[in-house]
């Protein structure tokens, strides 16, 4: 489904947007009509995890509109502890929001929800990690409290929908925010 600019000429479209946890019928709607196919068996191990509650995937949409935006945040890492420890510590990746729509505050109220939603399972610290080439999202993480902790080299690695093995290198910062007060 694309998305139909009129909807969301009325700046009140945010108020109504739903955040929730997605189901096994959402994955498709996460390939935003093929720009993330690439994705496609990274979303499932993800969505496989959220089963054995290591991880959380969150969507924000309008109701029965097309997915608006997105972000993962990972309870627990046994690769990577540092950055997801399962009790207090969490890890936020794959945030994003439609080109079309950035700059309004969505992507602020996801990360608002995923924190909230981590201070009520009794996590106090939110980890993430962004290239450097990506100052916008490094400004809009530093405005909501995060803090640069390291530099990272960033390198991972993904199959494709193809099964074509992907090497990713994002030099980059591994940024973490302490959670203060429920909101
Ligand atoms: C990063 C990303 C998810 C942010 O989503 P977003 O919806 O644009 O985020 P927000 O609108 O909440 O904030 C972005 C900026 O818009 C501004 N903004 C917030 N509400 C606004 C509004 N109502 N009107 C205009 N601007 C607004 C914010 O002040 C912020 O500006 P800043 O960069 O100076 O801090 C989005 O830009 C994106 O998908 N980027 C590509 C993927 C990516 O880089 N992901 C992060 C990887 S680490």
């Amino acid at each position: 489904m694309k998305l139909a600019a009129s909807l969301y000429a009325d700046p009140a479209w945010l108020q109504r947007v739903v955040i929730r946890l997605v189901t096994a019928a959402d994955l498709p709607a996460l390939e935003w009509e093929g720009e993330y196919v690439h994705f496609r068996r990274v979303y499932a191990r993800v969505f496989a995890r959220m089963q054995t509650g290591q991880s959380l995937m969150w969507l924000a949409e309008l109701p029965g509109g097309p997915a608006l935006g997105q972000v993962f945040v990972q309870l627990h890492s046994e690769a990577d502890p540092n950055a997801a420890d399962g009790r207090r510590r969490a890890y936020i990746h794959a945030f994003r929001v439609r080109r079309a729509l950035r700059g309004r505050g969505l992507g602020s109220q996801l990360l608002a929800h995923a924190e909230a939603d981590l201070w009520a399972r009794g996590f106090r610290e939110v980890c993430l990690q962004v290239a450097d080439d990506n100052p916008d999202a490094l400004r809009l993480y530093q405005r909501l409290g995060y803090e640069i902790v390291e530099p990272v080299a960033g390198d991972w690695t993904y199959y494709d929908h193809l099964g074509h093995l992907q090497q990713i290198s994002e030099m980059g910062w591994r940024l973490l925010k302490t959670l203060h007060t429920a909101d």
